[in-house]
């Protein structure tokens, strides 16, 4: 097969500067935060922790852990936020060239028309920090969490948040100009699903008005973002990160096929579809691969992480391959990952990644970068600290950092691509 014009030389199947790395976002990491999170994980810890004492398919191992309401504060989290310089100093330590993080909204705008300068500087030293260790920032603007103000006026359900937001993207994109690669929001889909639909997190509102024109808004807050960052920045890559899932027929008739290109639309395409012309690259975080039995999942399960998800890592190359062909812009993964608080499969999983990413890369898609979620363990949300996603295991009593051993054959295979 003749290589693609966009990778480097005869044996990698990656283009120079290729981004090797791993992402976390404020919120899971940080500590003490002050957001919309925080208020709903204080309502809710107590209900999460009496639900987990139900649910019988959690592995063992982590039983103890999510059994405890605590589990579902974010608190103090990984302390990253005082951490960041020395958390960095493992990633690079590890190989990594590339650190995705994101800046939280509600430290820089605490309250409406308020700019907290000393939480901007904040963010100016996290960026300093990554490039003197040859980490290239990605920065996400977006990742879950609103400014509690926005929060009590309507959040994304409201068009004046495409404002507060492009204010918010002012203010950031003038801070760290120097920025080259910018994900505006992460995975639209996935907030407004489980904000707006399933009622498993914040704003818990289950109306299907409200998780489509909260979409709709996100749409229009990237439009405009793209514009503002590009005017500050005309060399800035911008993106948003997209959740890419590879869906699959379950058996082969017209029904399972039907679905898959329904499913894949939706999820896949839709949202980017409106984003036209207003992307430089394309973001994608994958973690599931679909198997449509009508408009079921039914997967094989022979591998499955800590929280029941299938590890099928050939996906990451197929969904790569997907929206190369579909856009024709440059891809990044910019999350890939799994909950392994032993570190059982997480080695496997990520070799057989980067494979899939060699293949697709080989077929011609042009991907420029693979950031693992996550460079550490963090807060998973409505399931708290149970979930192990990091390459860094971290202790939450003591705060103290381990690599786990899975990091070192990620920093291995990092080595041997150069
Ligand atoms: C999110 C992360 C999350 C990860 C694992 C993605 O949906 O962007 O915040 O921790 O998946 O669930």
């Amino acid at each position: 097969m003749t290589k693609p014009a966009h990778t480097n030389s005869a044996d990698s199947p990656f283009p120079a500067g290729f981004l090797w790395g791993a992402s976390t976002s404020s919120h899971q990491v940080e500590g003490d935060n002050h957001n919309d999170w925080t208020v709903w994980e204080e309502a809710n810890a107590q209900r999460l922790a009496a639900a987990a004492q139900q649910n019988p398919s959690l592995p063992p191992h982590v039983r103890a852990a999510a059994h405890d309401p605590r589990n579902y504060i974010s608190g103090a989290a990984a302390d990253h936020y005082h951490r960041f310089a020395t958390d960095f100093d493992l990633a690079a330590e590890l190989g990594h060239t590339a650190q995705r993080f994101s800046i939280e909204w509600s430290r820089i705008i605490p309250e409406p028309g308020e700019i907290d300068m000393q939480e901007v500087s904040h963010y100016q030293e996290v960026v300093a920090a990554l490039r003197q260790r040859g980490l290239e920032p990605v920065v996400t603007l977006w990742h879950f969490t609103l400014p509690k103000w926005v929060a009590a006026r309507g959040g994304w359900a409201n068009a004046r948040t495409i404002e507060y937001f492009c204010e918010y993207v002012r203010v950031i994109s003038a801070a760290i100009p120097e920025i080259k690669f910018w994900l505006t929001i992460n995975e639209p889909n996935i907030y407004s699903t489980h904000g707006y639909l399933l009622n498993k997190w914040p704003p818990g509102q289950r109306t299907f008005f409200n998780y489509f024109r909260s979409q709709m808004n996100m749409a229009e807050a990237h439009r405009r973002a793209y514009k503002i960052i590009k005017l500050a920045s005309p060399m800035a890559q911008v993106g948003i990160a997209h959740n890419g899932v590879y869906f699959i027929p379950s058996r082969n008739n017209v029904f399972d096929k039907f679905a898959v290109r329904l499913s894949r639309w939706w999820n896949n395409f839709w949202f980017l579809d409106r984003l036209q012309g207003h992307q430089d690259f394309i973001g994608f975080n994958f973690y599931f691969r679909n198997r449509m039995h009508g408009f079921q999942v039914r997967n094989m399960n022979e591998r499955v992480s800590d929280m029941g998800w299938e590890l099928y890592p050939e996906g990451v190359g197929r969904v790569c391959l997907e929206y190369w062909d579909r856009y024709h812009l440059p891809v990044m993964v910019t999350e890939n990952g799994l909950a392994d608080a032993n570190d059982a499969h997480r080695e496997w999983y990520l070799t057989e990644v980067i494979k899939s990413i060699a293949a697709a890369s080989h077929s011609g898609a042009h991907i420029i970068g693979y950031l693992h979620w996550s460079l550490l363990d963090n807060f998973e949300w409505a399931e708290g600290f149970w979930p192990r996603f990091g390459l860094i295991e971290v202790d939450y009593t003591t705060q103290k950092r381990t690599i786990r051993k899975s990091a070192l054959a990620y920093r291995d295979i990092i080595k041997s691509m150069h």
